[in-house]
């Protein structure tokens, strides 16, 4: 079945964990969460802390997406906080294998995002060493974009070298989802969904998380 994870960059951070709970009840499986530099993306959100707050009080898997240059440095804090999974970024990664390998030590599952312009081939050479590959399909920084359709045949090949190669790592889309733009990434392949202002803005989250995971999944991947 597919899963949603509602990134709370879109939630209303006065009532924080009432909003995350809001999700919960609605159906959600992960709980994503955005941490942006200032730097690598021109927006700055929140750090350890947070995770840490929310860790222990939701029945949820802690999803944290680094969208900060350095990542190396901040591996053992986030971990520490109660991140499940801990997803950098190929740009910001001289040394990617090291990283992939401090965050499994760590014992985090590990994640890597590629940006709408980045290639696959970067990945080629540790694709069977990762638990998660994150396709954004917008430029990280922001909630609330455009989804980017030029991503499609990018998680369709990541889904036809995955099968392929017979890998297990699981396709993440992250980036202007709602119930059509879902329903265009399952179809390329994606097993995750991160959805942000659609959830968040929405009267009844429940009706979309439920629309969504009903989605089917393509068949040579079931
Ligand atoms: C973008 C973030 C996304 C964002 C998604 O930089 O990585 O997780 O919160 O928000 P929506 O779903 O509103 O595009
Ligand atoms: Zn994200």
């Amino acid at each position: 079945m597919i899963r949603v994870a509602p990134s709370i960059l879109s939630a209303d951070f006065a009532c924080l964990l009432q909003e995350v709970k809001r999700m919960e009840l609605a159906g959600a499986d992960w709980l994503h969460l955005d941490v942006m530099d200032g730097r690598f993306v021109p927006n700055i959100t929140m750090g350890p802390l947070i995770v840490q707050a929310l860790h222990g009080r939701v029945n949820l898997f802690l999803d944290v997406h680094l969208m900060v240059q350095n990542p190396e440095d901040f591996l053992n804090d986030f971990s520490q906080a109660g991140a499940q999974l801990l997803t950098v970024h190929a740009e910001t990664c001289t040394h990617l294998h090291r990283i992939v390998q401090t965050i499994k030590k760590l014992g985090c599952k590990a994640g890597v995002a590629l940006n709408p312009a980045t290639p696959l081939t970067f990945l080629e050479y540790i694709l069977q060493d990762l638990d998660l590959v994150l396709i954004m399909s917008v430029d990280p920084g922001f909630g609330g974009q455009d989804f980017i359709p030029g991503v499609l045949p990018k998680i369709k090949a990541l889904a036809e070298e995955k099968r392929k190669r017979n890998l297990f790592f699981e396709i993440q889309v992250d980036g202007g989802i709602n119930e059509n733009t879902a329903a265009q990434a399952v179809k390329a392949g994606a097993d995750i969904l991160v959805a942000g202002s659609a959830l968040f803005n929405a009267p009844e989250p429940e009706k979309i998380i439920k629309a969504i995971k009903m989605l089917p999944v393509r068949e040579k991947y079931v």
